[in-house]
């Protein structure tokens, strides 16, 4: 007859060893199914990654005379061999703000309409605070382009811009190196921009700006807009983007 407190040491052995065995056969299970993710892990990622391709949506914000028509006119071109769909965006209406409703309509539209996919869209679009040109600002003669009626402001302006180009936008380029902001955008989005720089090179793309020479400003002129702050800030930006495009280009067309 076993004594008491030996049955009880038995009994606490043996439910210890059903405890450890259940936890072994659950490691081993956990095991099996890691060993299941790992060999699905690769092949999963390969689809997922060609339906990201086909799903792209480029948004191309155009701003007026910066060569954006031939950049247009470029996806234009490419789009039925590269079978993608390239869509205007029209929202001159609005002063090219769309209204928070507006933004949700059309991010539901663009997201959903699967038709489309894989799609170039091509507009106008503005931050709310930003939408006036240089151009319009001064022709309007708003104070803000008045050089010396400055508000503090546009330091804060200035900072603001450099943070959307920076948080908001894949790519900005700049027009003297438009081949160069094509090849970038051919190396890294190739399912809508393949063969696109050799297009814009061997078509008249890029010859048509070239031949298109704007009169030159006076010098008295020229003086004048680069006294002002507004140039001035205005040049910082577009230092700042050259900098940083030129820094894109570097790591991204590296051979
Ligand atoms: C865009 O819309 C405006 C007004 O709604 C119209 O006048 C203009 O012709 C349109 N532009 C294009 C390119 O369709
Ligand atoms: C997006 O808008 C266009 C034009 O208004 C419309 O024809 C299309 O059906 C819409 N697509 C979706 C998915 O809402
Ligand atoms: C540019 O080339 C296209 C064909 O690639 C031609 O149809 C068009 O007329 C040319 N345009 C000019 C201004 O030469």
């Amino acid at each position: 007859m076993i004594k008491p407190k030996l049955f009880y040491i038995l009994v606490l052995i043996f439910v210890v060893c059903i405890i450890t065995t259940l936890y072994q056969m659950q490691i081993i299970r956990l095991r099996d199914k890691i060993v299941t993710l790992e060999s699905k892990g690769p092949k999963a990622s390969d689809r997922d990654w060609k339906t990201d391709e086909d799903n792209l949506v480029v948004l191309y914000n155009r701003v007026p005379k910066t060569g954006s028509t031939s950049f247009v006119g470029v996806a234009y071109d490419l789009c039925k061999r590269n079978k993608f769909h390239v869509l205007h965006v029209n929202i001159t209406a609005n002063n090219h703000i769309l209204s928070l409703t507006n933004q949700l309509k059309f991010i539901s539209n663009v997201t959903n309409w699967n038709a489309m996919k894989p799609a170039l869209y091509h507009g106008h679009f503005a931050f709310p605070r930003f939408q006036q040109t240089f151009d319009d600002c001064v022709a309007k003669q708003l104070p803000d382009c008045d050089p010396n009626n400055m508000k503090p402001g546009n330091k804060w302006a200035l900072t603001e811009a450099k943070k959307n180009l920076i948080n908001n936008y894949f790519l900005v380029g700049v027009t003297e190196e438009l081949e160069d902001f094509i090849s970038v955008l051919e190396q890294t989005l190739p399912r809508v921009f393949r063969g696109a720089t050799e297009h814009y090179v061997s078509s008249n793309r890029s010859h048509l700006r070239q031949t298109v020479q704007k009169d030159m400003p006076s010098e008295e002129t020229v003086r004048k807009i680069k006294d002002s702050l507004i140039w001035q800030m205005e040049n910082e930006l577009y230092e700042f983007t050259l900098e940083h495009f030129h820094f894109q280009k570097k790591y991204t067309l590296k051979k």
